[in-house]
């Protein structure tokens, strides 16, 4: 009886063709791959969930030769679309043994040893950012769902300062270089937004942020419990004023988030960590390791300077989970389910903890200080071609420029023809109603010929 639980012989023989693939996808350089429509992958794959199953060595050659083909590998050096990831060796390979332990790290009773790991990774990042010895956090699946969850911790933080829901309803602050998630986020929990003008890159500025609380009613200003700003905007890379932001919220008694999901890894590199300055007055943070900090998908380090209003709101209570929440004793130290939207999670965080341990944090600095090299010598390389523009000198590693004389049809067939070529994965984007070049890059592997092949694409 059930086969499928049992070591068999074909258990042994798919585990050595499961790593065999593993370490095919790691050790060697990958295709950068493309899509396909879900009739071709229909009838390429034809029926895989079916009564007696195709069997394990079937389904992993469906897997290599129809699916994984049809994805677009974003650890590739040419990947530089949306914001790429580039797990290190280490992280990957420990990701299989997350996988393989069936640890649920929801809470210390029966996750200790995981829970203690993902404590010291969440630590280095707390420390980063300056945060007191009794920051505290827990990593959630990304950025969405890290933004997400400060912001219910920051309004329950509200609701008990304030006695209540104020009349008004409550509302965030945010500028346009705010990531799209919150906007979700706030809908999701169904809370106003109020729009600060940004600065000339788009940036949030402490001295807006006053000037447009200052104008609201009173009443509606008091409603304000949280702005967001950001460390790294996606679209163009830049970084809010957080110190001035910092300022404005301390004195209004306002939750400060810091998205910092895309660059967040700038804090380890000492060419760029002063313009960070501010984020260790935040109230929490989020960054993403799996983003600029060499982690697999998915890992949001959600952070906070005093979980406590966390804590408050998502504890959940039920007899079946009362040892868990027994407060004083030694099996209920850390529950990471008590500071996000979430029961049971993978232990989502020991992939980077495993490859800190592994290569030091050293190594981190020097492959971010890498990736930043790379991004001023693309700037560099734009401004001495005559057909390309800069639209503003990079901050942390996002490049955005144009093409003198394209309209908007042709950056579409600039990426196409570059997929299509297997060349670069590269992404246009808009940037206040300008259609535009975008880079972003974050592997160290990622060179300057890598950015001249795409670059020279734009001049036949
Ligand atoms: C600044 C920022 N915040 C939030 C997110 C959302 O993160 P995720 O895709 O991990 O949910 C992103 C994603 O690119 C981002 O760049």
């Amino acid at each position: 009886m059930d086969e499928m639980h049992r070591y068999t012989d074909e258990t042994e023989a798919l585990s050595r063709a499961i790593v065999a693939y593993a370490r095919s996808r790691i050790a060697s350089a990958q295709p950068l791959d493309g899509s396909a429509t879900g009739e071709e992958l229909s009838r390429r794959a034809g029926e895989t969930v079916i009564a007696e199953g195709i069997g394990g060595e079937e389904a992993l050659r469906v897997w290599s030769e129809v699916l994984a083909p049809a994805t677009i590998s974003t650890d590739h050096p040419s990947s530089m679309a949306f914001v790429p990831g580039a797990p290190t060796k280490a992280a990957v390979l420990f990701d299989l043994v997350v996988g393989a332990s069936s640890t649920i790290a929801a809470g210390w009773i029966d996750g200790a040893g995981a829970i203690w790991a993902e404590n010291q990774a969440l630590r280095w990042l707390a420390d980063l950012a300056g945060f007191p010895a009794g920051a505290g956090g827990v990593f959630v699946s990304g950025g969405s769902a890290g933004n997400l969850s400060a912001l219910v911790a920051a309004r329950a933080n509200a609701a008990v300062r304030l006695g209540g829901r104020p009349a008004t309803g409550w509302k965030i602050a945010v500028a346009e270089s705010v990531h799209s998630s919150v906007a979700t986020a706030a809908r999701v929990i169904d809370v106003g937004i109020v729009e600060v003008p940004g600065d000339e890159r788009g940036r949030l500025t402490g001295d807006a942020l006053a000037a447009t609380l200052n104008a609201l009613d009173p009443d509606e200003a008091a409603s304000v419990f949280a702005v967001v700003a950001s460390a790294g905007a996606t679209n163009a890379g830049t970084v809010d004023d957080l110190a001035g932001i910092a300022d404005v919220c301390e004195k209004r008694e306002i939750w400060f988030h810091v998205d910092a999901a895309y660059g967040g890894a700038g804090l380890v590199a000492p060419s760029v960590r002063e313009r960070f300055r501010g984020i260790e007055r935040a109230d929490s943070f989020i960054v993403d390791p799996h983003k600029w900090l060499f982690a697999p998908y998915d890992c949001c380090a959600l952070v906070y300077r005093d979980p406590t209003a966390a804590h408050g709101v998502f504890r959940q209570e039920a007899g079946y989970l009362e040892t868990v929440n027994q407060p004083g004793v030694a099996w209920s130290e850390w529950n990471p389910a008590d500071y996000a939207y979430h029961l049971s999670r993978r232990a989502r965080g020991l992939p980077l903890w495993f490859s800190l341990a592994t290569y030091g944090t050293d190594a981190y600095r020097d492959g971010v200080e890498h990736v930043l090299t790379l991004t001023r010598a693309t700037a560099d390389e734009i401004r001495a071609r005559d057909e390309l523009e800069l639209v503003m000198d990079p901050e942390l590693s996002v490049v955005l420029f144009r093409r003198l004389g394209w309209a908007d049809a042709d950056y579409e067939t600039w990426w196409r023809g570059l997929l299509d070529a297997q060349i670069a994965f590269v992404q246009p984007t808009s940037w206040r109603g300008e259609k535009l070049a975008r880079l972003c890059f974050v592997n160290p592997l990622t060179t300057i010929d890598h950015v001249r092949a795409v670059l020279d694409a734009m001049t036949t």
